[in-house]
């Protein structure tokens, strides 16, 4: 038997093998002082050890990698193939990672082109000074037009009241309010993009959202997928490509469409939305290095961005805030009693009536930090080498933000999986804003929308739970909390009944 293996395996496989194994371990060599992190095999990194205790495990991406946390500590790290990701589980070191001018790049992208829709890059995945310039066009666009500002209010309660409207229609019977949040939060974006509201009823409105709930919907299952090669080559992905290619082409098509029409009203001494301000840039840059970064091509980008990363987390907060008020019905009520006692019930609430409504503030607080619906951030990149909290980040590090993990850490959030509005109340009754409560992110990259989410949020919950109590259908099964992951952690579909109040 000895022989007979001697012979099948004779010292020149082992050579053979030898040698190879020291090329891979050498090729696959970690850089030194990362944060700890788990075993990693050559060309796999720690792949398959992850992989299967995530599905062993039955938990989300979000809450598998908060348990890592107790092996490896608050921040820890790990290759992906030979990506290196590193993982951040605590306000303090998000904080630091994301104030490092070196850690506010975004991955590439590693799709094929002909699956993106434009070649541009948009505001949210741009890196560099490319991004810079994306940023500070937009910021600056948004403040001409008062989003985020007080007068920008009524744009918002335009859409609230109409939403009242379509909820009362219902006359107190069961509904899913999904689609009826999505066209209201919507339009907001597309008053500012397009200077202009679309009726519910409109078929192109439709297609629209249809096609971007879709394209979310994909970005979500395959996250992991469009940074990391060796995820995609598993096939994790669950839409086929031509069908995200058909789908990429018809928002470009609806995009293209209303650049056109744009382009043909244009007037540049009455510049009425995004678009017009950023078509007019393009003229003014023509010909300077600054085209390189404001073009046709990163406006279609940026707008498209501007609707998924608007949209999906607002009505995604909006849904998780109804699903709360019908499994806490007394904590609705006490909502509805604050409003009714600063606000009474002539009139509806408005911005100058928030810091006199804590509680209800503190209930939306409550809501983001429970439900946390970008668990995982969005994905940093290091565009240098750099140091974070002593430890080595490598340029090409992907870094991710727990916030899903910082938002139920025990040590900060007594009884984190309690819903209690009273953890953001002080004594003197004035909500408090923990160190540890990062729903819009910080640092660079903040949340861009930050302003304009806030005042949208309060405006719809304060306004609905004024009109309406919402309550959980009599027919309706356990209503379930747990979130699943489309591109934001969602809660499933549910049904409601939109009660009008006296
Ligand atoms: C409840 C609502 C929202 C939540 C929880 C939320 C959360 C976030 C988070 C966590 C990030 C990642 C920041 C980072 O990279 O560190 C982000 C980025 C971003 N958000 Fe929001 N967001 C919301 C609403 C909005 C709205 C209404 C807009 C619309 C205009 C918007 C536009 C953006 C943009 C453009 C970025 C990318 C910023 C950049 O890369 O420089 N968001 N958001």
């Amino acid at each position: 038997m000895a022989h007979w293996v001697l012979w099948f395996v004779d010292i020149r496989t082992i050579l053979v093998c030898a040698i190879a194994f020291l090329v891979i371990s050498w090729w696959t060599r970690k850089p030194k002082n990362l944060p700890p992190g788990p075993w990693t095999w050559p060309i796999l990194g720690s792949l398959p050890n992850l992989g299967i205790s995530l599905y062993r495990s039955g938990l989300q991406p979000h809450q598998f990698m908060a348990k890592l946390t107790k092996h490896y500590g608050k921040v820890y790290s790990f290759y992906l193939g030979n990506q290196l990701l590193v993982i951040l589980n605590s306000a303090e070191s998000v904080r630091e990672a994301f104030q490092n001018q070196y850690l506010a790049d975004r991955p590439t992208a590693k799709i094929p082109e002909k699956l993106k829709m434009t070649k541009g890059q948009g505001v949210v995945m741009a890196s560099g000074d490319h991004w810079r310039e994306q940023r500070r066009f937009t910021l600056s666009t948004f403040r001409s037009f008062g989003v985020g500002k007080r007068s920008f209010q009524d744009q918002i309660s335009v859409e609230v009241k109409a939403l009242c409207q379509e909820f009362s229609s219902f006359k107190g019977e069961s509904f899913d309010p999904r689609k009826l949040l999505s066209n209201a939060v919507s339009n907001i974006i597309c008053s500012v993009v397009f200077g202009k509201r679309f009726e519910y009823s409109d078929t192109t409105f439709h297609e629209l959202l249809h096609l971007l709930d879709k394209t979310v919907e994909d970005a979500g299952a395959g996250a992991a997928a469009i940074f990391i090669p060796i995820v995609r080559y598993l096939n994790m992905r669950s839409t086929a490509d031509n069908v995200r290619y058909e789908r990429a082409q018809r928002l470009w098509k609806f995009y293209r469409a209303i650049v056109d029409d744009h382009r043909e009203q244009f007037d540049r001494v009455d510049l009425k939305d995004y678009i017009d301000v950023y078509l007019d840039e393009i003229e003014q840059v023509e010909g300077s290095e600054r085209a390189f970064n404001i073009n046709e091509h990163n406006m279609i980008a940026t707008v498209a961005q501007l609707f998924a990363a608007g949209s999906e987390t607002t009505v995604t907060t909006l849904r998780w805030a109804l699903l709360y008020m019908m499994a806490y019905p007394n904590i609705q009520d006490k909502v509805q009693q604050e409003i009714d006692n600063v606000v009474g019930r002539n009139r509806l609430p408005n911005l100058s009536d928030k810091e006199q409504l804590p509680y209800t503030e503190a209930t939306l607080m409550e809501i983001q930090r429970i439900a946390s619906i970008v668990p995982l951030g969005v994905p940093h990149y290091a565009a240098e080498d750099t140091t974070l909290l002593g430890y080595t980040i490598p340029q090409n590090t992907i870094i991710m933000s727990n916030i899903w993990a910082i938002h139920h850490d025990p040590a900060t959030w007594t009884d984190p999986e309690i819903f209690r509005p009273e953890r953001f109340i002080t004594g003197d009754k004035l909500v408090k804003q923990p160190d540890e409560y990062l729903p819009f992110s910080t640092g660079r990259r903040v949340c861009l929308g930050e302003n304009l989410a806030k005042m949208e949020l309060f405006l719809f919950f304060s306004q609905l739970l004024h009109h309406f109590t919402f309550k959980k259908p009599k027919d309706a099964q356990n209503l379930c909390l747990d979130g699943k992951i489309r591109a934001t952690n969602s809660p499933s579909d549910f049904r409601t009944e939109a009660i009008v109040r006296d």
